[in-house]
């Protein structure tokens, strides 16, 4: 992607540089537009350094603007694939949300074309400041996309909102922002469980499996890339992808109920997640001790949530789920499609391990019309990428 990374006068504009970094080693073209305030806070030659790209705007090493003789905003407005602003002041956000050019970034800002997103920093006072919040309201009208700032103890000294944004959070959300969405996701609804469940005995202790939830995560994230709207249902420690509406749960029981009452409104559904199939019959409240507690684990069967919700599957909703199997792989898989009246199964082979943590992968997509080439062995994310590729075709196909 071609990105222009407009700058601008704020101390976290020094992160800046380390974003610049991330996204060219990521692969893509950086441009960076300094402001003149911002150039206060970080030099052309810093960022020319890390993106071998030039720096536009003030520039301070030779104490005056750049004259050129093209027309400089127009120029690089078209070439941009997306322009962020990192980190946008108040200042920035206020001008672009009204129209005014004053300087190369803004003039650039009200020329392009392209996706535009901000990440603002600002003191939380600032932030919170009805004009501010109006000026993001307007810029979000316009299309754009806001990565919020973070809470946390700011430069002014201040505990609050206004901390720039993760640089990864910022930088997920340009290749989000950046990538055109496939037509038969754009705008879906669809819910995806991830992670392992965990059943507690007592307040220590817990009865879990080996699944990170790396895979459903990086499928949400496909998902979301793709254009859908994404809601995650996700258990274990693994952090929400940005843009996903995540809620976390820790049961298989809750995580039932978290998908019972989004199922309705949702197109589809993608259980991703290793769900324990069953839980201790009692969960003490208290710390069971050594001398007192039984021998034996009585465990009692979990709901299982594909079969739940499929049960009440309406016309046109979909439902993909996961097989995973150290034997008879085919077999189980296609069991599975059938009893839980599935569209389609991605065929995990967990033999040995294989599959969990951050391992390439395999899996193999199971229809009612029979199995399909396997996708992989690929990372997880491109792995999810494939899989969401392999499904938009279908339902392009279906409709
Ligand atoms: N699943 C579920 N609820 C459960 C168990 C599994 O929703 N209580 C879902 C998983 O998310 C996956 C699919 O069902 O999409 C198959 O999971 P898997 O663990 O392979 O199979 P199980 O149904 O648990 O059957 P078995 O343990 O006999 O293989």
């Amino acid at each position: 992607m071609r990105i222009i990374l407009g700058i601008t006068g704020g101390v976290a504009a020094y992160k800046a540089a380390e974003l610049a970094r991330l996204l060219a080693r990521r692969g893509h073209q950086v441009r960076c537009i300094l402001t003149e305030a911002g150039s206060r806070f970080i030099t052309p030659l810093t960022l020319t350094s890390l993106t071998g790209e030039p720096c536009y705007g003030a520039n301070p090493d030779h104490g005056e603007w750049r004259a050129l003789p093209t027309i400089e905003h127009i120029e690089l407005a078209r070439w941009a694939d997306l322009v962020a602003v990192v980190p946008a002041t108040a200042n920035i956000l206020g001008k672009a949300a009204n129209g005014l050019a004053t300087d190369l970034l803004s003039t650039v800002l009200l020329a392009t074309r392209a996706p535009v997103l901000w990440a603002p920093a600002m003191n939380t006072g600032m932030w919170e400041h009805p004009a501010v919040q109006a000026n993001v309201a307007r810029l979000r009208g316009f299309g754009h996309t806001l990565v919020d700032p973070a809470e946390g103890s700011l430069a002014c000294g201040e505990e609050g909102a206004g901390k720039l944004a993760e640089v990864e959070v910022i930088a997920e959300a340009i290749q989000v922002a950046g990538t055109p969405p496939l037509p038969a996701l754009a705008g879906r609804r669809v819910l995806i469980t991830a992670g392992p469940t965990r059943e507690d005995l007592d307040p220590v202790r817990t009865l879990t499996n080996r699944s990170t939830g790396a895979m459903g995560v990086e499928l949400a994230r496909a998902f979301r890339d793709a254009g859908a709207q994404v809601q995650l249902v996700l258990g274990g420690d693994l952090p929400a992808p940005w843009g996903v509406d995540t809620v976390r749960v820790r049961s298989a029981q809750d995580m039932l109920d978290a998908c019972a009452s989004r199922w309705a409104d949702a197109e589809g559904l993608v259980g991703a997640a290793a769900v324990a199939d069953q839980r201790p019959e009692v969960r003490a409240s208290e710390k069971v001790k050594k001398g007192d507690g039984p021998e034996t684990l009585v465990l009692v069967r979990t709901p299982d949530i594909l079969a739940t919700l499929s049960a009440t599957k309406r016309p046109g909703q979909w439902i993909l789920g996961f097989a995973a199997e150290s034997e008879h792989h085919l077999d189980h898989a296609a069991a599975k499609l059938a009893r839980k009246g599935l569209d389609a199964v991605l065929l995990n082979d967990v033999k040995d391990g294989r599959a969990f943590g951050d391992q390439p992968n395999t899996l193999t997509p199971l229809t009612p019309d029979g199995s399909e080439p396997a996708l992989g062995p690929l990372p997880k994310d491109a792995l999810a990428r494939a899989v969401v590729a392999w499904w938009a075709d279908r339902l392009a196909r279906r409709s």
